[in-house]
């Protein structure tokens, strides 16, 4: 009896499935450790921005274990990698990089580009009412004042 068609192509489905998950790329979850954080105007800016921020922008990384699996893994290890190039609020550059600027941190939380739409689905407590969006903001913006170098 010969399989049909439907079932072939169910087994080479989870054949695929199964041989992605070898790809080494993705699957290094050990965070670098924490160098030197901005000077946080109060604790309460610094818990907001990692309750929302620092999954991706931080060395404090908690990687659910859906980002262990291909193809979500190779997704979330690049968004991390290169929202860490940009902003890192565990390696604070002092107000030298792009991302540092309170300008473009402003401009991206109050267009709701950040955090990412896909990223604020997966994450309820990422979802930000007016009021915390304002706290958010103010509170980075005076953070990040106290912390340039001069
Ligand atoms: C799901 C991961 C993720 C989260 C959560 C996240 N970001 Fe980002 N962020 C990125 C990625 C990826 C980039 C680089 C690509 C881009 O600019 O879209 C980025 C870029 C940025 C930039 C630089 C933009 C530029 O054009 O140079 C700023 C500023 C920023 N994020 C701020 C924040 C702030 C503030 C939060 C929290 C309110 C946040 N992000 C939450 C992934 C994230």
């Amino acid at each position: 009896m010969t399989m049909a068609n439907t079932t072939k192509a169910f087994i080479g489905a989870i054949a695929i499935g199964i041989a992605i998950q070898l790809v080494p790329y993705g699957r290094n979850h050990v965070n670098p450790p924490i160098v030197h954080e901005p000077a946080w105007n109060n604790p309460e800016t610094r818990d907001l921005t990692k309750r929302v921020c620092f999954n991706c922008h931080s060395n404090e990384t908690i990687w659910p274990l859906y980002s262990k699996i291909a193809p979500a893994s190779w997704l979330i290890y690049s968004d991390v990698a290169e929202a860490r190039q940009k902003l890192n609020f565990s390696d604070w550059k002092g107000g030298q990089r792009g991302g540092e600027n309170s300008f473009e941190i402003r401009k991206e939380i109050e267009s709701g580009k950040m955090p990412p739409i896909q990223y604020r689905l997966a994450h309820p407590e990422a979802k930000l009412d007016d009021a915390s969006k304002k706290a958010l903001v103010d509170g980075l913006e005076a953070t990040v004042k106290a912390s340039i170098k001069h």
